[in-house]
């Protein structure tokens, strides 16, 4: 198999609405891997695909706007890869490596965030007061239309739960801001994801992954008062 074959068969996976030619009857089909179906879960961070019968995955990988590629290898047999929490909001790009005589054959899953630039949450952050309560604030989109609303889930890492904010604060009906006073459940680190909706146009989401271990505010320390702040940013 030449490198011009390998070329037309890597671009026809990556754009299947690529008309056959002639070049592709050399493939043997019994090689030819057809759509692995691959899906993406944000809760469990769980990329997985229909498993095909005699085929093996060489590779997994995340291609992140800002930290580049991230690899996991499947196990044996495994039809999917765990990917760590990461921010999802600029769209990422996953492609698995299928093993063939042909070498490794990409195929890829974009998840993408749509909706209008602009319409996504802005200026995200949390702090953390009097131990047990925490604010987070953000700001509407400047693109946003003006019926959006806006809602946010936190999700730990252990148990994996999500729980919507249980009282928004809103300005001009627009949910712009969250208390909690229970942070009990929630991690080191935590996901925060705010999405939002609107009758005019589809609105982008925000999340960010934040540690509540690095303000400390969940460790009483000798020093500490009892009303402490710190902010952490999105
Ligand atoms: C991967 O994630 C799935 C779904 O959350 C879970 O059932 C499975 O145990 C995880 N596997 C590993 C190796 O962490
Ligand atoms: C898969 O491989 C096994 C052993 O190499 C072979 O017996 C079987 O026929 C193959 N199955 C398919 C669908 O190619
Ligand atoms: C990929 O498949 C080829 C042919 O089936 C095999 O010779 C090679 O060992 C496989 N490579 C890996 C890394 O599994
Ligand atoms: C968001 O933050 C930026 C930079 O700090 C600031 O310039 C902007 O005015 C803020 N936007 C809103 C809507 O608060
Ligand atoms: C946190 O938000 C609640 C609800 O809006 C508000 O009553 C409280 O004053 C805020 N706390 C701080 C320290 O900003
Ligand atoms: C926002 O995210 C939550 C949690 O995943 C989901 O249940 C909800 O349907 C989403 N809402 C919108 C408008 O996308």
């Amino acid at each position: 198999m030449g490198p011009l074959a390998t070329t037309i068969l890597f671009c026809m996976l990556l754009d299947p609405a690529l008309p056959l030619t002639q070049e592709h009857q050399d493939v043997p089909t019994t090689e030819w891997v057809p759509s692995l179906n691959m899906k993406f879960d944000r809760r469990t961070m769980e990329l997985s695909w229909d498993c095909k019968e005699n085929t093996t995955y060489l590779e997994c990988v995340m291609i992140h706007k800002e930290k580049g590629e991230i690899r996991k290898k499947p196990k044996n047999k495994d039809c999917h890869c765990n990917f760590s929490h990461d921010s999802l909001h600029g769209g990422v790009t996953f492609v698995v490596k299928v093993n063939s005589t042909q070498g490794p054959i990409p195929e890829k899953l974009v998840y993408a965030n749509p909706g209008g630039e602009g319409t996504a949450a802005q200026n995200f952050s949390c702090f953390i007061y009097n131990v047990n309560f925490m604010n987070c604030t953000w700001a509407k989109g400047r693109a946003a239309p003006d019926d959006v609303q806006y809602f946010l889930y936190i999700q730990d890492f252990k148990e994996k739960r999500e729980r919507e904010c249980p009282h928004y604060v809103t300005d001009s009906g627009t949910h712009v801001g969250c208390h909690l006073h229970d942070l009990s459940g929630l991690t080191f680190r935590n996901y925060f994801l705010v999405n939002g909706t609107s009758r005019e146009t589809a609105v982008q989401f925000f999340d960010t992954i934040l540690s509540l271990k690095k303000i400390g505010c969940l460790h009483q320390r000798p020093y500490s008062r009892g009303f402490r702040t710190s902010r952490i940013n999105g």
